[in-house]
């Protein structure tokens, strides 16, 4: 028999079965079986004696929780954004930190879709409406939307997930512009997507999609001025990060008709609202949904899982997003 070290690993939330199974076979896992978040005092508590972590983009992983984990030395979160851990620290520490790229791309893809749709065609309103018993039978008039179809979509941010939102939009023959750090030919070519900057995008767009990770650059990116900018009958969406829109401005965008509607994935205080977005009715409200297929989320516990076992192995993780710290000293 091979002789195997066993690492304490603590998980801050249940995972998919197949993740879990392959961390139990190598390690000693302790998992926080609550069905919200557990508090950063409960974190840092559970992570006193841990050498591993696996955490959800909900965990503050800042130097607060460090400190309190002189054993800890890999960290894999379960999502492909990674703004909640301090990477600066972990870095310094040498502790590899990795995350779950790819595999929810397409997943994500089409829940911005399904967000689409639905502001444009007011699906959610119809709903409401049809079970309230309000609906009295086809009208010309009733609950009129906006076509997508031939329409322009402006993507902020063409990654992974910005380009595959971009694809769909081809069956729908949408003229497509785009504004990212960097053009990207292949994407024009395929998509026949205009590289424009930012102000051309707000200005021309019909239904606008975020898919920039939020940093210092990104925060905020659309406040009061940007929403300005757009078109009256123009639509937002948002499946990035909540804190890359200036909520309380969008509020106001929306009560006064500056624009059309919003369909949010993702919110600035998650999972808390913004007084008055809830009471609007040109806004269609998702909870952080984006990669929640079971079989997405089944293929990210297992990367999260691997990611995490060849990290205590000392071995650099598929998924490694500060890959220096595996560099040899010299
Ligand atoms: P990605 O492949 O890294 O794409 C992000 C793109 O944003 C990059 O192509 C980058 O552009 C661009 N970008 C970065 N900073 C920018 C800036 N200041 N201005 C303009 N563009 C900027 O990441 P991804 O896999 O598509 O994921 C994107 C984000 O979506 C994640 O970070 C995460 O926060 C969010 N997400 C949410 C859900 C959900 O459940 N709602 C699910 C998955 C992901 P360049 O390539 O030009 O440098
Ligand atoms: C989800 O929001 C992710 O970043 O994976
Ligand atoms: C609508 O149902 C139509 O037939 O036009």
């Amino acid at each position: 028999m091979r002789y195997r070290l066993m690492a304490k690993v603590y998980l801050t939330r249940r995972i998919p079965e197949d993740g879990i199974k392959l961390l139990e076979e190598r390690h000693e896992i302790e998992i926080y079986e609550g069905d919200a978040p557990p508090s950063k005092e409960e974190i840092i508590e559970k992570v006193r004696d841990k050498e591993g972590l696996l955490c959800l983009l909900t965990d503050p992983i800042d130097k607060d929780v460090f400190n309190a984990a002189p054993k800890l030395r890999a960290i894999s979160t379960y999502a492909v954004g990674y703004d909640n851990i301090d990477m600066e620290e972990a870095t310094r520490r040498k502790i590899p930190v990795s995350n779950t790229p790819g595999v929810l791309t397409e997943t994500t893809a089409d829940l911005t879709w399904a967000l689409i749709m639905a502001i444009a065609r007011r699906i959610v309103e119809g709903d409401r409406m049809v079970r309230e018993g309000k609906f009295k039978g086809w009208g010309p008039m009733v609950l009129l939307g906006n076509d997508v179809y031939g329409k322009t979509l402006g993507i902020i941010g063409a990654g992974r997930i910005g380009q595959a939102v971009a694809r769909r939009a081809k069956g729908f023959n949408m003229r497509i512009i785009y504004t990212s750090r960097e053009r990207k030919s292949d994407f024009e070519r395929e998509c026949n997507a205009k590289f424009v900057g930012l102000d051309e995008l707000l200005k021309e767009s019909d239904y606008i999609t975020l898919h920039v990770p939020l940093t210092e650059e990104t925060y905020h990116l659309i406040g009061e001025k940007e929403l300005k900018m757009m078109k009256n009958s123009a639509y937002l969406i948002n499946t990035a990060r909540g804190k890359c829109i200036d909520e309380k401005a969008l509020v106001e965008a929306l009560k006064n008709k500056d624009i059309a509607g919003a369909a949010l994935d993702v919110f600035e205080n998650e999972p808390l609202l913004t007084p008055g977005l809830a009471e609007l009715d040109n806004v269609v409200l998702a909870p952080h949904a984006g990669s929640a297929s079971i079989e997405t989320r089944t293929k990210m516990a297992v990367i999260a899982a691997k990611n995490l076992i060849d990290s205590l192995d000392g071995k650099m993780p598929q998924y490694c997003l500060n890959p220096e710290v595996f560099e040899k000293q010299r």
